[in-house]
């Protein structure tokens, strides 16, 4: 085991965890996790055999590219290895097998499942038919905790600090996983959150209730309007797979794209954030501005999900 000392002791044990929600994590726990990130650094580059013998299955449901790479990265350069699939063609889920019966085969290959599924809810039933830990790397439109974990862990490094801020979640604030998990994820800092967003695409009611009691929220259209006031400028991709009627996709793709130029008008140390894949709604024009933070953002979901394994195998 290698004994990685960083700032505060553990404040509570990870070892055999799930990470289904980042609602299950306090914000001292994503402190910590935080913390383990930014221990992962030089780790990243010189690799390590923190996890050698270990074995990551990724059974992912639905297409990912960063997702799945940077956790199969994350596990190969701290010596473990990763198996898996990355859709469901020629696995037995195409003769009818079902994820509860999956898992309980998988498990017995390898010692975490990441799990990917198109069906709110999933990932807790891997995880409650799992012997080993189960984490979460989307859950239809409702989760993606690891990718809020590494947005702040993004934020941290790029702003300094978290609390104190005001970000602003910009475009599918319905059906977008990882703004439900950001916005719940921040509700345990001190910080002002902004959703901007098409009237049908407004943020889920049961996030926004949950978030506007522990911090101060506001809901608006308009990006122009409050583009000044913000630190972090977090865009989505409007999700058009997860519309059921296609007319109402054609109404609301494309509803904001920001620009170099739009954002002259912007604080000059805010940053710009995307989880990927982009669209339309960031104009490659913004790519080559200070701003622009979402290509370092995936390299940070590396050591994210470094940090996290590390943890999960209680090998920190
Ligand atoms: C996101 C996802 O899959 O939810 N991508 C990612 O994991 N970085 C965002 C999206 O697909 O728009």
């Amino acid at each position: 085991m290698i004994q990685l000392v960083v700032g505060m002791p553990p404040t509570s044990n990870f070892a055999g965890r799930d990470i289904v929600s980042v609602r299950d994590l306090s914000r001292s726990e994503i402190d910590h996790i935080l913390d383990m990130a930014e221990a992962m650094e030089p780790l990243a580059k010189i690799g390590s055999d923190m996890l050698h013998g270990k074995i990551m299955a990724t059974l992912f449901y639905e297409p990912s590219t960063r997702t799945k790479l940077s956790f199969e990265s994350a596990m190969t350069r701290l010596g473990g290895t990763a198996l898996g699939f990355a859709e469901t063609k020629g696995t037995s889920v195409e003769k009818g097998e079902n994820l509860a019966d999956t898992v309980r085969v998988v498990e017995n290959y390898a010692d975490v499942l990441v799990v990917r599924h198109p069906l709110e809810g999933a990932a807790r039933m891997a995880a409650e038919f799992s012997r080993v830990p189960v984490i979460n790397a989307g859950s239809g439109a409702e989760e993606h905790p690891t990718q809020a974990l590494l947005d702040l862990y993004t934020i941290k490094k790029e702003l300094g600090a978290i609390d104190g801020i005001s970000i602003g979640l910009i475009g599918d604030l319905r059906y977008g996983r990882t703004v439900h998990s950001l916005a719940y994820a921040l509700a345990k800092y001190k910080v002002r959150l902004v959703l901007i967003s098409p009237e049908i695409l407004r943020m889920r009611k049961e996030v926004l209730e949950e978030v506007s009691k522990k911090i101060d929220v506001e809901e608006t259209t308009s990006l122009q309007q409050h583009l000044k006031e913000l630190d972090v400028i977090y865009m989505t991709r409007v999700q058009k797979e997860r519309f059921g009627d296609l007319a109402e996709y054609e109404k609301v793709k494309g509803s904001y794209r920001l620009t170099s130029d739009e954002l002259a008008r912007a604080k000059k140390s805010s940053i710009v954030m995307h989880p990927l894949p982009r669209v339309d709604e960031i104009d490659s024009s913004v790519d080559s501005t200070s701003h622009a933070k979402y290509f370092p953002q995936v390299g940070n979901g590396v050591v994210l999900r470094m940090g996290l394994l590390g943890l999960v195998f209680g090998a920190i």
